[in-house]
């Protein structure tokens, strides 16, 4: 269909060479880590999505509500002419905009690295909005915003599920000075952003009583296992995820039961875990409205709108540049 644009970034020999180097930084590194965007092949983002139908992970559910609670307020304001959506994945928030903008949205760009993901959402959209083109972009949101193509007018950037706050906070200062650029005065910037609340209740939605996080912070793992022939065996690393307090963020990591050798075939590299030793994986900042506003006018993207829903756990931000 030519409603259908499919752009991919990197080559599958380039995506492979950037792999291998960033694993092995984060393995020769003495505090070991791995960045998050490789949890997310066809298993990982099959895995995310259960993971939001989780009773303990509150944000899809709460952002769900709110952004359903605003968004013909929203809509009735903006009419957006185009939506630009990073980490877009399953686009299933999405929908809630696309309904309500259908009078005025002609186009759809999401922008994620899960090819697989983004490939069987932007079909069943092309079926169920006839009237919306679809410009899919299969990259990462810190290097390639600039490939996405000339605004049509009325732009909305979308970045929901609090994905800014899995990068620290010179990258989440960079990306937004990056979206800065592909905005201009008249459209809008939507965050959805997770917000600092009891500790009982962040560390809970980060270790569900299924197991399904676990399962999902191992596959990174088993994604170096396929790609570079490496042999961890998952059962040998403990899922952890504990709030740091003073950072205001959940940390993920990987713990390794006991003295191991993982043998990664693919980087001719042995790797030595001592007992108790950790693999960072990932961090989920949690903010709060002035922490927000402060980095947004960093990027130069004034703050113009705040919701939050009636326990304040979760906000959406409306930024837009002057
Ligand atoms: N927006 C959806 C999905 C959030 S999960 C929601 O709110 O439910 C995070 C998404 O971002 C995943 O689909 C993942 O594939 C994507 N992602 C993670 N890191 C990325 C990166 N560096 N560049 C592009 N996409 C990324
Ligand atoms: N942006 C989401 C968050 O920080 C991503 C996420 C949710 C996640 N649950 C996770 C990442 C579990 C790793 C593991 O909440």
């Amino acid at each position: 269909v030519d409603r259908l644009t499919f752009d991919v970034q990197v080559t599958n020999a380039q995506a492979a060479t950037i792999f291998m180097e960033d694993v092995h930084a984060g393995m020769v590194s003495s505090r070991k880590f791995l960045l998050p965007k490789y949890f997310y092949d066809a298993d990982g983002s099959e895995l995310f999505e259960k993971i939001t139908e989780l009773p303990e992970y509150y944000p899809s559910r709460v952002e769900t509500k709110l952004l359903a609670s605003i968004v013909d307020d929203l809509v009735a304001r903006i009419q957006p002419k185009e939506i630009v959506e990073l980490g877009s994945g399953s686009s299933s928030k999405t929908q809630l905009l696309l309904n309500a903008s259908q009078s005025s949205l002609k186009r759809y760009i999401p922008l994620d690295v899960s090819s697989s993901i983004v490939n069987s959402t932007a079909k069943r959209l092309l079926s169920k909005y006839p009237q919306l083109s679809i410009h899919a972009i299969i990259g990462d949101f810190e290097q390639h915003l600039a490939m996405i193509p000339p605004s049509i007018g009325r732009r909305t950037v979308l970045f929901l599920g609090s994905t800014l706050g899995n990068l620290n906070e010179t990258s989440r200062l960079n990306l937004l000075q990056e979206i800065r650029k592909i905005v201009v005065p008249g459209d809008c910037v939507l965050l959805g952003v997770d917000l600092v609340k009891e500790v009982r209740i962040l560390e809970e939605a980060y270790n569900d009583s299924q197991g399904v996080t676990a399962a999902f912070n191992r596959n990174i793992l088993a994604v170096i296992n396929k790609n570079l022939q490496a042999d961890f065996q998952l059962e040998m690393f403990r899922h952890n995820a504990f709030y740091n307090e003073e950072r205001s963020r959940i940390e993920m990591h990987l713990i390794s039961q006991g003295n191991q050798t993982v043998r990664i075939k693919g980087l001719n590299l042995d790797v030595l875990f001592r007992p108790e030793e950790s693999i960072w994986t990932e961090s989920s900042y949690k903010f709060t409205r002035d922490a927000v506003e402060n980095m947004l006018a960093h990027a130069d993207l004034p703050l113009v709108q705040w919701y939050t829903d009636s326990e304040a756990q979760f906000g959406i931000a409306v930024a837009s540049p002057e």
